[in-house]
């Protein structure tokens, strides 16, 4: 062989290498897969949020490994990709696009991570866009004062004010959550990987000790002192999931701490997920709700589906994945389930979106001359206990106040003769924020009547734009140790029970991720031997 050609034969060798480690084991000989001629599998997903994104992409990368042809439908009520992660734009214009849903990932997150890289997408570390304005980046509020400001805003570690103040429970907090999201990290490698029960995966990872507790207990019971939980790490449970640590279980609290590397996708997060089904080459129908699946005495499945307004339309499918929480989809099955997933909670929260000309109003925190921090979170004061409260927000009346961005407004928006930036807010709240609330917030007068109006009764030189939405964002997290069933019956599969393990994109997507191995190995009717395609050597935070 001329050196050219081994070199060449060695490329090949290297690629082949790397696009087939990415997958199975040498000892899973190169797949025979299906005959072929076979008619595709039929595969409908239901949902394009990041679960179901996530399952049409892996599933097309496996099953063209194993060369198994497939037919993928994806099915979407909303007229848009993404789900609860989604943005709107400032002013209407797109130059502005801020998130609604879900804002931010982190670096251990291995599946938004390698997508955002494989498609072009620019990340930006999670509060680089403030105006950055103020002396204190961070300030947690209890309704009364602030109990404590940071100038930092990326990280809670390696800050000498934490350590000063907290002693060493910041250090035993990272520790515990290191271990925690160490024991997490294994669910993408074998031989965990896939798996078919969360809720014995979890008992063999150590994670249900988690789980199984409230925050506040499983703090406790690692020596996290009571005030570090509720000034910090409560603050922490409550701006990302609207609960105390009274409530919300322990895995989704060290979830909270987990913040290391946190990013957001430039112009938007839902572009992972456009791009995972752009990489699938499913069918996307967009505005196309699913309303009732029959499985069939043949095994199949009849999907009935509405198109806008259009009169139902019925397809036949092999395997169907719901993914997204079942209480919501509005499907009937038929005939009915053994196990139906369970109605869960979930909280109801309302995010406020608008853009003004004043900063936050110091007198509406009782503060003297200082600025207000950029990020309000909010915490219980001291020895108020509002146990496992759903409507836990206490005092402070608010989950969170952040400042996001300066736009510049269009012209009409603009005093005279000084062209003036605006500051974009975000607030988070359990309620519908009041028009009067709002004004002492910025520190202009509330028009009469404020205890009943809304942020549109606002005058446009306070409220120059807005948009609210409410979302049933997450499941209130109680401790719990089973968790919903993957497969529902034969074919059929589910992802959105992950949500009350933990409630992100990445693990929906994991759980994409992770039906789409299940249906592999149920195709093949043989156990594969995954290999770890994550970076996990990586995990060692
Ligand atoms: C305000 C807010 C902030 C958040 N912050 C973060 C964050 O910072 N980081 C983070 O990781 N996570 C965050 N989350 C959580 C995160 O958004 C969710 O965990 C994740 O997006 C869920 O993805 P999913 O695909 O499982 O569900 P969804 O995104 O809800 O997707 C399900 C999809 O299914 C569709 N659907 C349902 N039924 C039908 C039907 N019958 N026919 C057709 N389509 C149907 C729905 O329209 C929806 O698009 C936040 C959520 C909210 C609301
Ligand atoms: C895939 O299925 C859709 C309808 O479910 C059908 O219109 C399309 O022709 C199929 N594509 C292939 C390649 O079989
Ligand atoms: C949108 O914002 C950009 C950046 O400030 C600006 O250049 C552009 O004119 C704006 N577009 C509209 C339609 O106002
Ligand atoms: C990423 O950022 C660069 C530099 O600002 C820009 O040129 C490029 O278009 C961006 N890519 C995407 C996908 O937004
Ligand atoms: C969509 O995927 C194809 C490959 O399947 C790729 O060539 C193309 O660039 C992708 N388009 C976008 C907009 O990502
Ligand atoms: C399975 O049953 C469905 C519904 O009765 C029918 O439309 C379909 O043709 C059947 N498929 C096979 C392979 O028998
Ligand atoms: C608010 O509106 C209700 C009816 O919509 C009315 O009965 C009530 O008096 C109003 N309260 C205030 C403070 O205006």
């Amino acid at each position: 062989m001329s050196p050219t050609n081994s070199f060449r034969a060695w490329l090949v060798h290297i690629l082949l290498v790397f696009s087939t480690a990415l997958l199975a084991d040498a000892d899973d000989q190169v797949p025979l897969g299906m005959a072929s001629g076979t008619a595709p599998r039929r595969v409908a997903i239901v949902g394009a949020g990041a679960g179901g994104s996530s399952a049409a992409y892996y599933l097309r990368q496996y099953a063209d490994y194993f060369r198994i042809p497939v037919n993928l439908t994806v099915f979407e009520r909303n007229p848009y990709v993404g789900g609860r992660s989604t943005t709107v734009n400032v002013f209407d214009n797109a130059s502005y696009p801020v998130e609604l849903g879900a804002s931010i990932f982190v670096e251990v997150n291995y599946n938004l991570m390698d997508a955002a890289k494989k498609f072009g997408l620019n990340l930006t570390g999670a509060g680089q866009s403030r105006p950055n304005e103020a002396e204190e980046m961070i300030g947690i509020w209890d309704g009364e004062r602030f109990v404590y400001t940071q100038s930092e805003s990326l990280s809670w570690w390696n800050i000498a004010k934490l350590l000063w103040r907290y002693g060493l429970a910041p250090i035993r907090t990272r520790n515990l959550m290191k271990d925690t999201v160490n024991r997490f990290v294994k669910l993408y490698q074998r031989p965990y990987f896939p798996f078919s029960s969360l809720s014995s995966v979890a008992v063999e990872l150590g994670l249900n000790k988690a789980t199984a507790a409230t925050g506040a207990e499983f703090l406790e019971a690692n020596g996290i002192s009571a005030a570090f939980s509720r000034e910090i790490i409560q603050a922490s449970t409550r701006v990302n999931y609207g609960q105390n640590l009274a409530l919300i279980h322990g895995l989704e609290t060290m979830v909270c701490m987990a913040t290391d590397g946190a990013v957001f996708v430039e112009n938007g997060n839902w572009q992972i997920f456009a791009g995972m089904l752009n990489s699938s080459q499913a069918n996307v129908n967009l505005n196309t709700a699913v309303t009732s699946i029959k499985r069939n005495s043949n095994g199949t499945f009849t999907v009935s589906h509405v198109h806008d307004n259009h009169s139902p339309e019925q397809s036949l499918f092999d395997d169907v994945v719901i993914a997204g929480p079942f209480q919501e989809s509005g499907i009937a099955i038929s005939p009915p389930l053994d196990h139906v997933p369970d109605t869960i909670p979930y909280v109801t929260l309302h995010v406020t979106l608008f853009s003004s000309p004043h900063r936050l109003s110091p007198r509406f925190f009782n503060l003297e001359d200082t600025e207000v921090p950029e990020t309000v979170l909010t915490t219980l004061p001291q020895g108020l206990d509002l146990g496992p409260r759903e409507d836990g927000v206490g005092p402070s009346g608010f989950w969170s106040i952040s400042t996001l961005a300066k736009v510049q407004p269009p012209a009409e928006h603009e005093a005279s003769d000084t062209p003036q930036e605006h500051y974009v807010y975000k607030i988070f709240s359990p309620e519908r924020p009041t028009a009067e609330f709002l004004a002492s917030v910025l520190g202009v007068d509330a028009p009469q009547g404020a205890g009943n109006l809304t942020i549109g009764d606002l005058p446009k030189q306070d409220i120059s734009w807005f948009y609210e939405k409410t979302w049933h964002s997450y499941p209130y997290l109680y401790p719990r140790q089973t968790f919903e069933q993957i497969s529902l019956a034969s074919n059929l599969w589910y992802t959105s029970g992950i949500e009350s393990f933990i409630s992100t994109m990445e693990t929906s997507s994991l759980m994409g991720m992770n039906v789409a191995g299940l249906m592999i190995e149920n195709w093949l009717g043989r156990h594969v031997e995954w290999n770890r395609w994550t970076k996990t050597d990586s995990t060692e935070l």
